[in-house]
């Protein structure tokens, strides 16, 4: 019964016009960017996703136990009918988060999950490698198919940066991936000419570049873009200009028509205080710039 309801509610979601996961990053803290956010916390997040325009039907999240994330989320993200991307950390206590994401399955059902990344730009940061990541990865698979109602249209797989995915020395990780997250940021690709002009042309090979790289692993894996954005404030890089306007022209540019081709997580609803700021809400909950696609 779980598997059908699962399903039906997935059809019901990604139906018609609605197609994709569209949604943005959400992280466990609060302003500080240390305290964890609260149950009403979540709730106050996901309801304001529900106010945006653009029919928001999900959030990606970075931790399962850290910060009782899941525990808290999960029920706020079920009474605001949004689904989640779950985060399970690799790097800081792996058997508690497999922990925590087998019990909020084992709680609340399957009807809340787009799916689940194990990790978030480790291979980037150089914190891990290839050969650890991929087990990690089989194993978080390994917990959710031992759940009763399992269906494989949870994916479990992987969010890095172009560059990390595109290194052939990580093809064990995509080979171990149901889906390939990229993160991608013309802001910061300051070697490139990353004016706000150009920008939509490099997300968009972004894109490109780690398809070709998931060809070349010998998969077909599906690639989501599980961060973009363009900060609102900052220093200028290369070209790039840090301001509202270049973050509204960036959106209406490149998130408007991502909406419409592939599953999309927005870097971010809020980022507090954070310079350079990619936030799309002001620390009072304003919006920075129109949000209308
Ligand atoms: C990957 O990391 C693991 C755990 O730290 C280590 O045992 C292993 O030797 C590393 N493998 C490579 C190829 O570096
Ligand atoms: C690719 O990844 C390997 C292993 O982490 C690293 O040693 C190498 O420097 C990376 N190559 C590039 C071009 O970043
Ligand atoms: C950067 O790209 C934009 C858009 O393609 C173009 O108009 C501009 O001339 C380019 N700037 C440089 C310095 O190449
Ligand atoms: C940058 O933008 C954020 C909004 O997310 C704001 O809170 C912060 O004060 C700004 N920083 C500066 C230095 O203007």
């Amino acid at each position: 019964m779980k598997r059908v309801t699962a399903f039906l509610a997935l059809a019901s979601v990604l139906s018609g016009t609605n197609a994709y996961w569209k949604g943005f990053n959400i992280k466990s803290y609060q302003a500080d960017g240390t305290t964890c956010k609260t149950a009403s916390d979540w709730a106050n997040a996901f309801h304001t996703l529900t106010t945006l325009p653009n029919k928001i039907n999900s959030a990606r999240l970075y931790y399962s136990s850290a910060c009782d994330t899941l525990t808290n989320a999960v029920p706020a993200a079920i009474s605001a009918g949004l689904f989640l991307l779950v985060g399970v950390n690799p790097e800081s206590q792996f058997e508690e988060e497999k922990a925590a994401l087998q019990a909020a399955v084992q709680r609340h059902g399957w009807d809340w999950i787009v799916s689940v990344s194990v990790g978030s730009e480790d291979l980037y940061r150089g914190t891990t490698n290839a050969t650890t990541l991929a087990r990690q990865i089989n194993e978080v698979r390994d917990v959710l198919s031992s759940i009763s109602g399992y269906s494989p249209s949870i994916k479990v797989g992987h969010v890095d940066t172009t560059n990390a995915w595109t290194n052939r020395s990580n093809a064990a990780v995509i080979q171990a991936c149901d889906f390939v997250g990229t993160d991608i940021y013309p802001y910061f690709q300051d070697l490139q000419n990353n004016s706000i002009e150009n920008a939509d042309d490099l997300f968009w090979n972004g894109v490109k570049e780690v398809r070709e790289a998931v060809a070349d692993a010998g998969r077909d894996t599906s690639v989501w873009v599980t961060e973009s954005g363009w900060p609102v404030n900052g220093t200028t890089k290369n070209l790039a200009v840090a301001d509202t306007k270049n973050a509204k022209s960036y959106w209406k540019s490149t998130a408007c028509s991502a909406f419409q081709q592939i599953n999309v997580f927005w870097f971010t609803l809020q980022d507090w205080s954070a310079y350079p700021s990619f936030a799309v809400l002001d620390p009072d909950s304003n919006w920075e710039f129109d949000l209308s696609c």
